[in-house]
């Protein structure tokens, strides 16, 4: 299953690990750019935990903080009147705290020697991980010689296992994202991406009339404040007097002390009374946008003939596995069931990927614990006075090697939970096969 299949229209299976190839096989279907000598290596690999050791083999990132760039052609191909689904595997064992987890599907002309970042593109998928916040997955649409993003927020599934990705485009101009083969958004081409100026739009010539009175209710203008009001809080003490003493030359004018107003009545106010000039508020006239165009292709791509892998990150470690770009979206699941699924969830409570790597946890934290008694073992024969600093820190590092993907994992465990058993053993090779 890492061959051109043709009985199905259009289907492309791009797995690096082809079982009729020596091991190496890969190099001579995937081109390294050369566009900058600082591009990190892939290797070929199953990485430290898996399912299946030899079908687990992936691409997997070998570098730390550098640059990706290496692709693989096809014969070009356009999605014209079809579904077009693009769907890979990766998995971050590494656990990425910076970096790209997604594929760019190119068009012909693509010069897969030269590929870098700025090389024109029309499709990238996947997810983009940076720190704890900024976790997406990307759907970058080219239409029309500009890039447009997912407007609908998608998250990544962040812990350490291998996800299935999958973007379902149709003809319809609607559109899918699976994750894990579990739908987790779908909707309209149009709506989730600002391809087309809006349909609808504030008539640009309509102006709110000068006198459009907005004002629900106003200060009665018939009410005058009365003569006698006394708005004065304080006012001088009338029965002060100056004293005998007082020197205008050295203290200044006399002034009588300030005291409170028996009279004061308060600020005055006019009665609130209803508008008459009332007409509420000012409502922008919404018309049909005249620079909008429907456009009933706006899903259709020609000549895409190239997969890459245009990537940064700062910890190497991601496998990037069973690309496949078909039209046909039953058999997809199908084969994400059969690839992903059959290695990874096999089953109620049989996950081989998971099930190995906390295996693997168990036996670092066993390790670790060791290690600790160990050293205070050492440290309470040696020097009394160091012990406590030391101790602090070798409890520091547990916690946070520990910790990375842990509260993930929980979240990970509930959703596992629903999966059902799942018929079929391992992808049916001797009929795909070429
Ligand atoms: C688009 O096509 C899909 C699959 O054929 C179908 O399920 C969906 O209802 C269609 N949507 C619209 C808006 O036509
Ligand atoms: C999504 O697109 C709509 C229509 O173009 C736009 O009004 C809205 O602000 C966008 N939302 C986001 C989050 O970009
Ligand atoms: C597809 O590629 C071929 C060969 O490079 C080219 O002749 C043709 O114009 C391209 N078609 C489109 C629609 O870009
Ligand atoms: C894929 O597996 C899921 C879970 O076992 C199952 O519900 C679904 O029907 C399968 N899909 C295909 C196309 O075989």
């Amino acid at each position: 299953w890492c061959l051109l299949i043709t009985y199905y229209v259009r289907m492309l299976i791009l797995n690096p690990l082809c079982l009729f190839l020596p091991a190496d096989g890969w190099k001579s279907r995937w081109v390294q750019s050369k566009h900058s000598s600082d591009y990190g290596r892939f290797q070929l690999s199953a990485g430290s935990f898996y399912g299946d050791e030899e079908k687990d083999k992936g691409l997997q990132t070998t570098q730390d903080g550098k640059f990706y760039a290496l692709s693989t052609r096809f014969q070009p191909f356009s999605n014209e009147g079809e579904n077009l689904v693009v769907q890979f595997t990766v998995k971050h064992e590494q656990g990425i705290d910076c970096g790209g987890g997604y594929i760019k599907l190119f068009p012909a002309e693509l010069d897969q020697g030269d590929m870098h970042s700025e090389s024109r593109y029309l499709i990238m998928f996947g997810p983009d991980i940076c720190g704890t916040g900024n976790n997406y997955v990307h759907a970058i649409i080219n239409y029309k010689g500009n890039y447009h993003a997912n407007n609908k927020t998608i998250r990544c599934r962040i812990n350490k296992l291998t996800h299935l990705y999958t973007l379902i485009i149709r003809p319809n101009a609607t559109y899918a994202v699976k994750i894990d083969n579990q739908l987790v958004t779908s909707g309209s081409l149009e709506e989730d991406w600002d391809f087309l100026p809006p349909k609808r739009i504030k008539d640009p010539h309509a102006r709110k009339p000068r006198k459009w009175d907005e004002r629900e209710k106003i200060e009665d203008p018939n009410e005058k404040k009365p003569e006698d009001w006394e708005d004065f809080a304080l006012i001088p003490d009338p029965e002060a007097k100056k004293p005998s003493d007082w020197d205008a030359e050295m203290d200044g004018k006399w002034e009588p002390p300030l005291i409170p107003n028996a009279k004061y009545k308060g600020e005055w106010k006019a009665q609130i009374i209803d508008n008459p000039n009332y007409k509420g508020e000012w409502v922008h006239p919404i018309i049909d946008n005249p620079k909008y165009k429907a456009d009933a292709f706006i899903y259709r791509f020609h000549n895409i003939s190239v997969l890459g892998l245009d990537l940064w990150q700062v910890k190497s470690g991601t496998i990037f596995d069973n690309f496949l770009l078909t039209n046909d979206e039953v058999f997809a699941e199908q084969f994400g069931n059969e690839t992903w699924g059959a290695t990874k969830v096999t089953g109620p409570g049989r996950e081989p990927e998971k099930q190995m790597k906390e295996k693997q946890d168990e036996e670092e934290k066993q390790r670790q614990q060791l290690e600790k008694e160990r050293k205070a073992k050492e440290e309470a024969e040696g020097a009394q006075e160091d012990e406590e600093e030391e101790e602090e820190e070798e409890e520091w590092e547990v916690v946070s090697e520990g910790n990375w993907g842990e509260a993930t994992e929980l979240r990970e465990e509930k959703e596992k939970g629903k999966q059902e058993e799942q018929g079929g053993e391992g992808p049916g090779e001797g009929k795909d096969e070429l």
